[in-house]
C-alpha cells in the first residue's frame, strides 16, 4: 500500500463515524482529482447543495481508479461503504451481483430512465431488472488531442490513416517537439492500444478479439500488427513517460510541449479547464482509421445499500445525475457527453458536439462498443489481465509483438 492510500485509510475512518450522522448528507467515492474533472463535480456538489444535502467526498487520487476501487473493496469488506462510488460497467454488475447495491428503481419509473438512456448503459447501470447505478456520461477513447499552434507550425493536416498518424509525429521530432505526450501508466497505455487495436483490425476484429474473446483473433496476425503499431507509437514518447500522470501528459499539448495526446476525452476537460478553446487553442480528432465507431466508457454512479432514513437523499442524488440540464451543464465541462439521449448539444464545444453526433451514428450502426481498457469490454479479472500484457510490452518487459500475442492470449484465459 502506498502512503498515499495508507493516508486515505486513515480519512476513511473520519469517515466511517460521520457516515451515520447526517441524514441529509450525500457520499461519493470517486478518483475526479484532476483540475477538470474536480470542476465538473462541483456542478453536482452545487446543485444539491441549492436541495439542502451536505456533500461527503471521498477523493482517491489515481486515473482510470485503479486507487479508488482498492479502497472501495476495502470500505466493503469492512462492512462500511460509502453511499455512491464512481465506478465502470462491468464492476457495478460484481458489486450488484454481490448483493451489495442499492435499489434505485422507483426514482427510475418515476423519471422514465429507461426511455432515456442507451439500451447498452442500460445492461450496466440495471441488475435483475432493478437500477442500481446512474450513467453521468459516455466518454469515449479513440480520440487525438492536439495543440493547435503546434500543429500549424509544423504544417499539420488531420490524420486520417495510422501512416499519416506516424508520418506527422515525425514532422513533430524534426521541429524538435515532443511527438507523443504519454502517460506511462498501464491504464493509459491499455486506453491507447484499444484505439490501436480499432486502428489496426477495424470494428468487426475489436469485438471479436475483445468483446467475444475469440481465440483466433486474439492469435492474429492482426493483433500481432497491433502491437507492432503500439510499438511504433511508443518510439515518439520523451524519456520521462514512465509512471506519468494523465492530466500531466494533457499539461504538455496544453503548453505546445507535446504534439498530441491520444486519450480519452476527459483530456478534454483539462483543456476546458486552462482556458482554452476547441478548435482554435486545440484540435480533436479521431484516431485515424477510426472514424464512424466509438469505443465507450460511462461513469456510473453506483449506489451502495443504505438505511431507510437516507433512502431519500440517495435518490436526490441519482435524480440529481439524471437530472438533463445537469448532464449537459456537467459534461461540457467533463469532456464527455450525456448519457440522455435528449440532452441537446447547443452548450457543447465543436468537440462536443462531435462527440455526440458520433455517438449517434456508431450507436445507429453498430459500431458503439465498450473499452476493455476502461471496464465496458470484459469483466475485471480480465481487463486486469491485458493491462498488464500490453504495460509489460511497453515497458520491453515483453520483447517481441509475437510473445506480446502469446501472453495476452494466456493471460486472458487464465482469468476467464
Ligand atoms: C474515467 C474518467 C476519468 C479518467 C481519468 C476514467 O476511467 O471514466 O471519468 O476522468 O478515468 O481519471
Amino acid at each position: 500500500m502506498t502512503s498515499a492510500m495508507v493516508a486515505t485509510f486513515a480519512g476513511f475512518a473520519g469517515f466511517a463515524a460521520s457516515a451515520q450522522a447526517q441524514v441529509k448528507e450525500v457520499q461519493m467515492l470517486h478518483w475526479w482529482t484532476s483540475g477538470g474533472e474536480a470542476a465538473a463535480l462541483n456542478v453536482l456538489k452545487a446543485d444539491l447543495a441549492k436541495q439542502g444535502y451536505a456533500w461527503k467526498d471521498v477523493p482517491v487520487a489515481g486515473g482510470g481508479g485503479e486507487g479508488a476501487m482498492t479502497a472501495l473493496k476495502a470500505m466493503v469488506a469492512a462492512g462500511n461503504p460509502p453511499m455512491a462510488s464512481q465506478m465502470l460497467g462491468y464492476i457495478v454488475l460484481e458489486y450488484a451481483e454481490g448483493g451489495k447495491t442499492g435499489d434505485i428503481t422507483a426514482t427510475a419509473t418515476k423519471e422514465g430512465w429507461d426511455k432515456v438512456v442507451p439500451k447498452a448503459l442500460q445492461k450496466f447501470a440495471t441488475y435483475k431488472g432493478k437500477w442500481v447505478a446512474v450513467p453521468v456520461n459516455i466518454h469515449s477513447v479513440n480520440w487525438l488531442w492536439f495543440n493547435k499552434a503546434v500543429f500549424d507550425k509544423i504544417g499539420g493536416a488531420e490524420p486520417k490513416t495510422f501512416d499519416e498518424l506516424i508520418a506527422l509525429l515525425d514532422k513533430a521530432k524534426a521541429a524538435g517537439v515532443v511527438p507523443l505526450a504519454m502517460g506511462g501508466q498501464p491504464w493509459q497505455e491499455a486506453t491507447m492500444f484499444d484505439s490501436v487495436v480499432m486502428a489496426t483490425g477495424g470494428a468487426d476484429f475489436y469485438k471479436k478479439a475483445f468483446l467475444d474473446l475469440d481465440e483466433a483473433a486474439l492469435k492474429s496476425d492482426t493483433m500481432k500488427k497491433s502491437f507492432d503499431n503500439l510499438a511504433k507509437m511508443r518510439s515518439y514518447t520523451d524519456p520521462n513517460y514512465a509512471g506519468r500522470d494523465w492530466n500531466l501528459a494533457t499539461a504538455m499539448v496544453i503548453k505546445g510541449d507535446a504534439l498530441v495526446q491520444v486519450m480519452g476525452d476527459w483530456a478534454k476537460g483539462e483543456f476546458v479547464n486552462a482556458k482554452k478553446t476547441a478548435g482554435s487553442d486545440f484540435l480533436c480528432f479521431r484516431f485515424p482509421a477510426t472514424q464512424g465507431t466509438v469505443i465507450y466508457n460511462s461513469d456510473m454512479f453506483a449506489m451502495f445499500k443504505v438505511s431507510a432514513d437516507r433512502q431519500e437523499a440517495q435518490n436526490a442524488l441519482a435524480s440529481a445525475t439524471m437530472s438533463p440540464s445537469f448532464q449537459s451543464a456537467f459534461n461540457v465541462i467533463k469532456g464527455s457527453v450525456p448519457a440522455r439521449t435528449d440532452v441537446p448539444d447547443a452548450a457543447f464545444d465543436a468537440c462536443g458536439k462531435k462527440g455526440m453526433a458520433d455517438l449517434k451514428e456508431a450507436d445507429a450502426k453498430g459500431t458503439l462498443v465498450g473499452s476493455l481498457a476502461q471496464g465496458y469490454g470484459q469483466a475485471p479479472a480480465i481487463a486486469q489481465a491485458y493491462h498488464d500484457v500490453v504495460t509489460k510490452f511497453f515497458h520491453g518487459e515483453i520483447k517481441t509483438s509475437e510473445s506480446a500475442v502469446a501472453e495476452l492470449d494466456k493471460a486472458i484465459n487464465a482469468a476467464k
